[in-house]
């Protein structure tokens, strides 16, 4: 029989051992609780943010680059679906089977890597579709590798069923005094474009330019010309593939990037002033006929930087499919100490009595046309 001691021993012992087991428990549910938050913490918290973010704005989904963009945000950076930085400079754009084509100049820091396509549903997200035109290795084309494309447009010839190409083009070695159109052809949107040729329209020096086609399906280049002092317009031949002699004058006004639309019964021109990559002033040319007369009206720019075209220069201005009076200003960024890295400007053109605006946005998405 033990002792009031040995009895009191033997109670403060098992005592002991309770409280050593009720720490052990403690300790035990502590270490489950930190691993759980844990694993909470690095694996399945990030999706349930990514997942209510998805609903309301633009998302990295993997990372910084990959996002799935619902707006545009001029000037900022812009990634294709593959995470990978848009590069389609001095573009233009070409609905075909309810997708949209952008076809732009692929740049390294400074040189021309041919034209590349990018296409879209929805004019957000962009999936790269690669080269459209890639420049020649044989040294005797006139787009070997070296010589410069720019400005590259897209046209649709219903009755040739081909994809029909433009561009600026610079000879190899001969900085920008061979001033030429360059044609190239495809039988599907993405190419690959086969170069075919190469020209001054009607003996006319050509460097920026953009394509037209207008509601009966004649198609019309218009370029920069005589060291670009003029503007110029020329028909182009039914299967798009040459310039006819209808070649005649916009203006002597010393204007470059030319990009024309039509609303309303009129045509409507913008171009920009000369001076190499350094933005400056646009203005609005505006016509009832293609032919002339065309009048200098003013600067269509409204709001932060409008004098200096938002530090951008026109590249194109594109209908938006199935909405009624709905344009888009393309516009180019450039950086010259790095083309790749030149940002798009895109913005909707306003109209107020009839008359288009184009004013700064840091942010827009498609549901602006039809709330104007
Ligand atoms: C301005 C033109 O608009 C661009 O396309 C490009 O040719 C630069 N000049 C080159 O300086």
């Amino acid at each position: 029989m033990k002792n009031k001691f040995q009895q009191n021993n033997a109670n403060e012992g098992s005592s002991h051992s309770s409280v050593a087991r009720k720490i052990k428990r403690t300790s035990a549910f502590l270490s489950v609780l930190f691993i759980s938050s844990l694993l909470f913490i690095c694996f399945i918290s990030p999706k349930i943010n990514a997942g209510s973010l998805f609903e309301n704005q633009n998302v990295n989904n993997k990372n910084d680059s990959l996002k799935h963009y619902r707006s545009f945000k001029p000037g900022e950076e812009w990634y294709d679906t593959d995470g990978k930085i848009i590069n389609a400079h001095g573009g233009g754009m070409l609905y075909y089977n309810k997708t949209y084509y952008w076809f732009g100049e692929t740049r390294g820091r400074s040189a021309s890597q041919g034209v590349s396509v990018y296409s879209s549903k929805d004019l957000y997200n962009w999936k790269n579709e690669g080269l459209a035109l890639a420049h020649d290795a044989d040294s005797s084309s006139d787009i070997t590798t070296g010589s410069i494309i720019e400005r590259p447009k897209v046209i649709y010839n219903k009755n040739t069923n081909q994809f029909v190409m433009w561009f600026h083009l610079e000879l190899k070695g001969k900085g920008y005094s061979a001033a030429r159109a360059g044609v190239a052809v495809s039988n599907t949107p993405t190419g690959p474009y086969k170069f075919l040729k190469s020209f001054r329209p009607n003996g006319n020096m050509s460097r920026d330019m953009t394509l037209y086609v207008d509601d009966k399906g004649t198609a019309y280049q218009i370029y920069s010309s005589r060291e670009n002092y003029d503007m110029r317009i020329v028909e182009l031949t039914p299967d798009y593939l040459s310039p006819t002699t209808k070649d005649s004058l916009i203006s002597s006004d010393h204007r470059e990037a030319p990009a024309i639309f039509q609303h309303d019964k009129k045509y409507f021109l913008v171009t920009s002033a000369c001076t190499g990559w350094a933005p400056n002033a646009a203005n609005l040319y505006v016509s009832k006929s293609l032919f002339g007369n065309w009048q200098d009206t003013r600067n269509p720019m409204l709001g932060k930087d409008a004098n200096m075209t938002f530090y951008a220069q026109s590249a194109y201005i594109f209908p938006v499919a199935g909405k009624k009076d709905a344009f888009i200003f393309m516009a180019d960024k450039w950086n010259p100490k790095n083309l790749t890295d030149s940002r798009y400007i895109w913005l909707p053109v306003e109209f107020k009595n009839g008359e288009p605006n184009i004013e700064w946005k840091d942010e827009w998405d498609l549901n602006y046309f039809g709330k104007q």
